[in-house]
């Protein structure tokens, strides 16, 4: 038998870092999937086809995790991974191709997982190999949509919305999400004051963002951006370049941009009124971003066909 399923990637639009620490955030799953197959083989060994390097270990780790959970007979299997993105834009590679797998081995073996037993396995999985993070992307990648989320899937609120009008910018440079996370953790041992106010800023921002999104209020939303934006700068997690582009949008007429994730590089996201979306494109490209098409609000993990 061989299936094949696909998993979407993630922006966070609301709450980063903060969330680490116990606050809410706002994430939404991108049209950028990453496909995995599964296939029964004569032999008796696992064989793991992935051109991403950095997705063989949480292949491997999803496999030992279902394994030990599951005690299934180690027929042969071959595991084969696709991207649609590069892993250097942010997007959660490693959360997809995590929960693509399991999900796969979960039909595979007719477990017939639930989407929450996914995302569980899926969370021991990238925080064995991690060992920092809230879950938020394995989050997107296994309900999709747009999620009101607290760390370790303790509320996991599937927001009825349309798609944004967002635009999506690279910065050109990659992230390390781990070492900017213990960056911050590092920064609480000396000022814990100081940090825990500015994530209690960004919990209330979050808070005002739902409600924003559900009334499609995206003026407000997009101010909130702003200051989340801001707040993010406080933290020491912004770049030059990243602001470049968040300022260059908003003169483009942008409802509101912020970056979106770690920080450090990766992708920031506008806001912006549908007529002005070539504009603040353009804006970003003149600082030296790179538009990333992508849709947001898309389903979570499933079928090949059905995403
Ligand atoms: C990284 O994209 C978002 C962080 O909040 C880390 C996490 O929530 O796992 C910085």
């Amino acid at each position: 038998m061989k299936i094949s399923v696909c998993a979407p990637g993630k922006l966070m639009l609301l709450g980063e870092h903060a969330v680490v620490y116990g606050y809410p955030c706002i994430v939404t799953a991108v049209s950028s999937k990453i496909k995995v197959e599964l296939e029964n083989t004569l032999s008796s060994k696992i064989q793991i086809d992935a051109p991403q390097v950095k997705d063989v270990s949480f292949v491997e780790e999803s496999i030992r995790i279902f394994k030990e959970k599951f005690k299934f007979k180690e027929d042969g299997l071959l595991i084969k991974t696709y991207s649609e993105f590069s892993s250097q834009y942010g997007f959660g590679s490693s959360s997809a191709v995590t929960v693509a797998t399991l999900y796969g081995l979960s039909r595979l073996f007719n477990l017939n997982l639930t989407k929450k037993q996914i995302f569980d396995l899926g969370l021991k999985v990238t925080l064995n190999i991690q060992k920092v993070g809230s879950g938020f992307d394995i989050a997107a990648a296994t309900f999709g949509k747009t999620l009101y989320f607290i760390r370790g899937g303790k509320k996991i609120e599937k927001l009825n919305i349309d798609e944004l009008p967002l635009v999506v910018g690279y910065s050109g440079i990659k992230a390390s999400t781990p070492k900017i996370v213990q960056q911050i953790k590092k920064r609480l041992k000396k000022e814990k004051k100081a940090i825990f106010k500015i994530f209690d800023s960004i919990g209330k921002i979050v808070e005002e963002g739902k409600k924003s999104l559900l009334e499609k209020n995206y003026q407000r939303l997009g101010k909130l951006m702003n200051e989340n934006h801001t707040l993010l700068k406080k933290l020491g997690v912004s770049t030059k370049k990243l602001d470049q582009m968040c300022e260059a949008s908003i003169s483009a007429g942008a409802y509101g941009a912020k970056l979106s994730g770690a920080g450090g590089g990766d992708c920031m996201i506008a806001l912006v009124p549908l007529s002005k979306k070539e504009t603040v494109e353009k804006a970003i490209e003149n600082v030296g971003g790179k538009i990333l098409k992508v849709r947001n609000n898309v389903s979570g993990v499933g079928y090949e066909k059905n995403i």
